[in-house]
């Protein structure tokens, strides 16, 4: 995709502090920084007006609770339509890490992630709010 120069007009404080931001976060230059924060803020607008998103949801868990597993295996089920991969993996001899690939509404992803954070015996889980690529 060709790229555009265009000129901004900044105060320089606020310049300043975004230097500093890009620097903390590690960008090379100030328009990659810029890009990404675009980017960012189209893939919220994405996930607030219902248009297709992707992300992941991360569960950490004991697997001894019997009940919990099959209550998450029953959940996913549920919202199989959105489900495009999972991967489970066995952290130690308790603890397990799912990490459960979605694709579909930002509603029924909201509502899936929040399904199974809810569940006792969940000890963390987080939703990771990203992008199908399009439009960004
Ligand atoms: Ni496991």
């Amino acid at each position: 995709m060709a790229l555009i120069r265009f000129g901004v007009s900044i105060e320089k404080d606020l310049l300043e502090k975004f230097d500093r931001f890009i620097k903390d976060k590690e960008y090379t230059n100030r328009s990659e920084a810029f890009r990404d924060l675009i980017r960012q803020e189209l893939i919220q607008k994405q996930w607030q007006t219902d248009q297709e998103i992707s992300g992941a949801i991360t569960l950490i868990y004991d697997h001894h609770k019997r009940e919990l597993v099959n209550k998450l295996m029953d959940i996913q089920h549920d919202f199989g339509g959105i489900i495009i991969s999972s991967q489970h993996i066995h952290l130690d001899h308790d603890h397990c890490l799912e990490i459960v690939a979605i694709k579909g509404s930002p509603k029924q992803a909201q509502k899936l992630a929040d399904s199974l954070k809810s569940v006792k015996g969940v000890k963390h889980g987080t939703l990771s709010m990203s992008a199908t690529g399009k439009g960004i």
